[in-house]
């Protein structure tokens, strides 16, 4: 992996940011289900903690989401990757600086249901599976994993 060091991430701020935000979430994990402008949001949006990844260019490459399901537990929810930004760990640099925020707000585990595709991915960033979730758009299976570390270790 080598993820430009400069890389920034950081949670949008000028509308014209959130719009970049939510179109690369849609671009990635909607349209090409055809699923609408719209579906790449869910309810949980105005409590969440959201990063979007840009390169020192400028160029938006990845974006991530954090949310709490309790006070310990957090969940990650759609990190997708632009297609020529994938392999070179933008995605790891996203989801490691989630799990740093999510520690810092008390979370002593983290949950998400990975496409089956990404399940290396996060296997490789040190999820573990725990069985089969949700089938999406008929088409695209998940699995639930978890991630956990001991609450003396939180910073
Ligand atoms: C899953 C995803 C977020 C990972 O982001 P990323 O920036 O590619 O992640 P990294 O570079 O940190 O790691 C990617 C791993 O995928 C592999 N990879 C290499 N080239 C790749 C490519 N062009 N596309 C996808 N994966 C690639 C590599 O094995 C790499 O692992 P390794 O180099 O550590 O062995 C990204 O591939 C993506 O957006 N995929 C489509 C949407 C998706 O599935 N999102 C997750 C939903 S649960």
């Amino acid at each position: 992996l080598n993820a430009p060091s400069s890389i920034r991430l950081a949670q949008p701020q000028t509308a014209a940011e959130w719009d970049i935000y939510y179109d690369l979430r849609w671009r990635v994990l909607r349209a090409p289900w055809n699923q609408p402008r719209g579906s790449e949001r869910d309810a949980l949006e105005s409590e969440s903690v959201h990063l979007l990844a840009s390169i020192p260019n400028g160029a938006v490459s990845g974006v991530g989401r954090l949310h709490f399901n309790s006070p310990h537990q957090a969940q990650i929810r759609f990190m997708a990757v632009a297609e020529n930004f994938r392999g070179q760990g933008i995605g790891s640099r996203i989801l490691q600086e989630l799990e740093r925020r999510a520690r810092e707000r008390g979370a002593t585990s983290i949950v998400l249901e990975a496409r089956d595709t990404a399940v290396p991915f996060y296997v490789r960033n040190g999820y573990a599976t725990l069985g089969p979730g949700k089938t999406l758009f008929g088409a695209l299976p998940h699995q639930r994993m978890r991630k956990e570390w001991a609450a003396a270790s939180v910073r």
